[in-house]
């Protein structure tokens, strides 16, 4: 069997934060932060809400749009760096709370990358014959592990989610995927609970992201570009068959180097960074989920979604949307 998505649907919380924001408590400006990253705005959870609630509020408005039951689900794979808990898991929860009964649950931890690197364990696992009916999941939290008081990370990162249904089909719609992990890049961006060294290098555990913005940005711009021209050609298609990139939203400029790189037509990306921030494993479905919405996205369209992260963690896929 092939691997068909089937169902589509989003989550942001309510406030929304504005650049302005930070210009009360940081030095910093709205005009540097919409032309250095390319975000006006992004949504933080209530202090009470968490990556659960946004998962299940993303879930729902898939069901609803779905239209059929998701109770016959019988895999629930979370992407998320901000679980409400390390244990029990996000999936755990929300096979209880969506009251999906026969459904094994497992979290991805793959920062950034996460969603990608559901797709590609999404679709391997129902090619095995194993499983038929997948809810995927990217959420987060982030500001709920932002550190307010460095003004080169903090005004990136928002909360958002995105679920994707994924079901067995004789003609699937998930293409071959490429992850991968360059770990020797662990310390340029991380979360640390516990451990006070990544690969040697001293790094704080305070519970908070920190980020060599700098050193990412050159790596995201370098492996990305080799990345677009891997996923395509191993979908044996051109950049010309590719209608939209969906790269993940962390900075409109590496967006936008990838694209000058690669020699694709930038107006042909979609993000979510403008008016969502960084959401992390969210942040693909949003993009994507917002096109779907508008019309941009039509059936048929080839979408080419490449995540990349923490970890250093990177995966993507061609899609041939279907819905
Ligand atoms: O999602 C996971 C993957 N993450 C990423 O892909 C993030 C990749 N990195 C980035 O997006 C960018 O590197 C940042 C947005 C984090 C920073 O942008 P940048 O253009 O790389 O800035 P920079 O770090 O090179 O700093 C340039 C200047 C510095 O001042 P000096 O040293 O030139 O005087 C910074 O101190 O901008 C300063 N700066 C700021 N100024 C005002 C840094 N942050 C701010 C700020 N407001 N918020």
């Amino acid at each position: 069997m092939e691997a068909k998505i089937t169902a589509i649907g989003t989550y942001a919380p309510e406030k929304v934060i504005d650049n302005h924001y930070f210009e009360s408590f940081l030095d910093t400006s709205d005009e540097w932060i919409r032309t250095r990253t390319g975000i006006t705005e992004r949504r933080y959870s209530a202090d009470n809400e968490y990556t659960s609630d946004l998962s299940i509020a993303a879930v729902k408005n898939l069901a609803a749009r779905y239209g059929k039951t998701i109770s016959d689900v019988d895999f629930i794979l979370v992407a998320t760096v901000t679980h409400d808990q390390i244990m029990p898991s996000m999936a755990s929860q929300l096979q209880y709370r969506l009251n999906i009964p026969n459904a094994a649950a497992l979290d991805i931890s793959a920062a950034c990358a996460g969603f990608g690197y559901g797709l590609t364990l999404a679709r391997s696992l129902i090619r095995s014959g194993m499983y038929r009916k997948i809810l995927l999941v990217g959420a987060e939290t982030l500001t709920k592990v932002t550190d307010f008081e460095d003004r080169t990370s903090c005004i990136l990162f928002g909360d958002g989610a995105g679920a994707l249904l994924i079901e067995a089909a004789d003609k699937g719609n998930i293409g071959e995927c490429i992850a991968g992990a360059e770990g020797s890049g662990g310390q340029e961006l991380y979360l640390s609970t516990q451990a006070t060294q990544v690969n040697g290098t001293p790094i704080k555990a305070n519970n908070k992201i920190v980020q060599n913005g700098r050193a990412v940005f050159r790596w995201a711009v370098t492996r990305m570009s080799e990345m677009f021209e891997a996923v395509v050609e191993k979908n044996g298609l051109t950049k010309e068959d590719i209608d939209w990139f969906i790269p993940h939203s962390a900075n409109m400029r590496i967006i936008e180097a990838i694209c000058r790189q690669v020699g694709f037509p930038v107006e042909k990306s979609l993000e979510s960074l403008s008016r969502f921030g960084n959401t992390s494993s969210a942040s693909i479905p949003l993009a994507l989920d917002e096109a779907v919405r508008d019309g941009r996205v039509k059936k048929g369209d080839k979408l080419l979604m490449l995540g990349f992260g923490g970890g250093l963690t990177y995966a993507g896929t061609v899609v041939e949307w279907g819905l």
